[in-house]
């Protein structure tokens, strides 16, 4: 079977290999000892092969690693932002947390506070037994995803982005279910300007669903790339909660995802 790695020439995943020995092996010029986070990069992750095959990218590994940097630093800076620090957070969720490209990071500021889950076969081994959280698998259907616990935050970086839409009101209400009182959901969506800038029209609804993502193993149309206007997922937040968010910061994550913010009532 071709990755999406073996796609990019072959030379990353001998990189990758050559990487994750260096790691194992606890080298000093292994980039878990500067970055002081766990580094193994799983060969099936199709962020990596993403940054891999990305036309900027000049050392992968690097850029991998310190793009779950970026993500710490703006998830932080977003709930500075409404009084409710990370640090401050009891349990914490990582919903849709792929093979644990920001994981590893947040472990280390939540020692024993954070869950991962992620519906990728494989991922929730991989989450535990590297980065010493714990985990479970997640269900392709809302109705099936079983919670162990229920969390004060539940942070899902770029899911809604590639769900359908049909499917965004059932998975709304299943995460804001996996909240204790009080607890926060933080998701992000696509920004409108930004797809308006990359050419996308949409649809009279205000969405717009390309059946293709960075990940060609799963089917496009369960796992697409999903485009939204702020008015379709702010009227959606109501539709599916029957409140609006709490909050909606604009390019909070990366450059052109916003973070939309749901408070469950305490
Ligand atoms: C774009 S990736 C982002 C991964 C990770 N959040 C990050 O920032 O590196 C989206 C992730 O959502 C996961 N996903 C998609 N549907 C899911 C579901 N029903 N339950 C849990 N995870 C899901 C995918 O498997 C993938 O790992």
């Amino acid at each position: 079977m071709t990755t999406p790695l073996d796609a990019g020439g072959g030379p990353a995943a001998a990189l990758l290999a050559a990487h994750n020995e260096l790691e194992r092996q606890g080298s000093p010029d292994a980039m878990g000892h500067w970055m002081r986070v766990n580094c193994l990069i799983h060969p099936d992750d199709d962020i990596f092969a993403f940054f891999a095959n990305h036309a900027l990218a000049k050392n992968p590994v690097r850029e991998y690693l310190a793009d779950g940097w970026r993500t710490l630093s703006e998830l932080m800076v977003l709930l500075e932002g409404i009084d409710r620090p990370l640090l401050r957070m009891g349990r914490v969720l990582e919903f849709g947390a792929g093979f644990g490209r920001f994981t590893r990071h947040l472990a280390r500021v939540l020692p024993g506070r954070l869950t991962a889950s992620d519906v990728l076969p494989g991922t929730p081994e991989f989450l535990r037994d590297t980065f010493g959280v714990k985990a479970f698998a997640s269900a392709r259907d809302p109705a099936g995803l079983r919670l162990p616990e229920t969390y004060d935050l539940v942070f899902v970086l770029s899911v809604f982005t590639h769900l359908p839409m049909h499917q965004w009101t059932p998975w709304l209400r299943a995460l804001e279910g996996a909240l204790a009182p009080g607890g926060l959901l933080v998701f992000t969506v696509h920004n409108e300007a930004f797809s308006r800038d990359l050419g996308v029209q949409f649809d009279a609804d205000g969405t717009k669903f390309l059946t293709s993502s960075e990940s060609p193993s799963v089917d496009g149309e369960v796992y697409g790339t999903t485009l939204t206007t702020r008015a379709w997922v702010e009227a959606e937040v109501v539709r599916a909660l029957g409140r609006p968010a709490r909050a909606y910061a604009e390019r909070a994550f990366w450059h052109g995802q916003d973070a939309v913010v749901i408070e469950r009532p305490a």
